[in-house]
């Protein structure tokens, strides 16, 4: 049975106390604690605050990037070992505003991904196809890709511990979900890679996130799928009522 996990991945929002407002109105609302894996990702500056917030709970902070050095002259960066002194638990990496913004590559995310696991963080690890990728039927082979060129690559110890999300780009902050059925669709092509690659057993452990306009009316049906393992939210995760809702389901 693989325990669900909902991760709200903040972006570019919200201040220090912004983010000790929201977890004041969440924390209470948050009933059932123990159905899902709670976390969330604010801006680097404000995981602190998050984690301050958050210490007496189950509920764990993530990053939202990291770079794949520990340190080094890389002026803007932050790497691992930094993000695990201030309490984060979580990364999320390769997220197609990273991969569309500033030219991430399987390759990158694959460093990346290691870094993060050398720094005992958890990776979530993003793919999705784009929406011309989608209407060329190539939303496999593009899955394919992405899987084979990076988390591909890990050993089969590395890749226990990472978990997927399947972001297809095209219902990112577009109110356009994916059905749960196109979702679950892809979480089976991805869920063959990892069979191929790293057999069976890894592969019915795996946890598989769908990530692309979640909201609290859609998050049922997109969890009622066997192949969906828990969601990764944006928007929806801005406002505790709606996050709570979704951890809730
Ligand atoms: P969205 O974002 O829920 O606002 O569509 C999801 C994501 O980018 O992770």
């Amino acid at each position: 049975m693989r325990k669900p996990v909902m991760a709200g991945n903040w972006k570019l929002y919200k201040t220090a106390a912004e983010t000790s407002a929201f977890f004041e109105k969440f924390m209470p609302a948050i009933a059932d604690r123990k159905r899902a894996e709670i976390v969330i990702c604010p801006p680097f500056v404000n995981i602190p605050a998050a984690v301050a917030a958050s210490s007496a709970s189950s509920v764990e902070v993530g990053g939202q990037d990291l770079f794949w050095l520990q340190e080094g002259a890389y002026t803007g960066e932050v790497s691992g070992n930094m993000l695990a002194a201030i309490g984060a638990r979580w990364v999320i990496i390769g997220h197609s505003e990273r991969r569309q913004y500033f030219h991430e590559t399987d390759e990158t995310v694959l460093k990346k991904t290691q870094a993060a696991l050398a720094s005992g963080l958890n990776p979530i690890v993003c793919v999705g196809e784009r929406l011309e990728e989608r209407e060329a039927g190539a939303t496999e082979s593009v899955l394919r890709t992405q899987f084979t060129g990076g988390i591909g690559a890990l050993t089969p110890e590395q890749f226990a511990k990472i978990v997927i999300a399947y972001e297809p780009v095209w219902a990112i902050g577009t109110g356009k979900t994916a059905t749960p059925e196109m979702a679950a669709d892809a979480h089976r092509v991805l869920r063959a890679e990892v069979a191929q690659r790293y057999g069976q057993a890894a592969a019915d452990a795996c946890r598989i996130l769908y990530g692309g306009s979640v909201k609290p009316d859609n998050v049922k049906g997109l969890m009622a799928q066997e192949e969906i393992d828990g969601a990764l939210v944006g928007g929806a995760s801005l406002d505790p009522a709606s996050f709570a809702a979704i951890v809730n389901f």
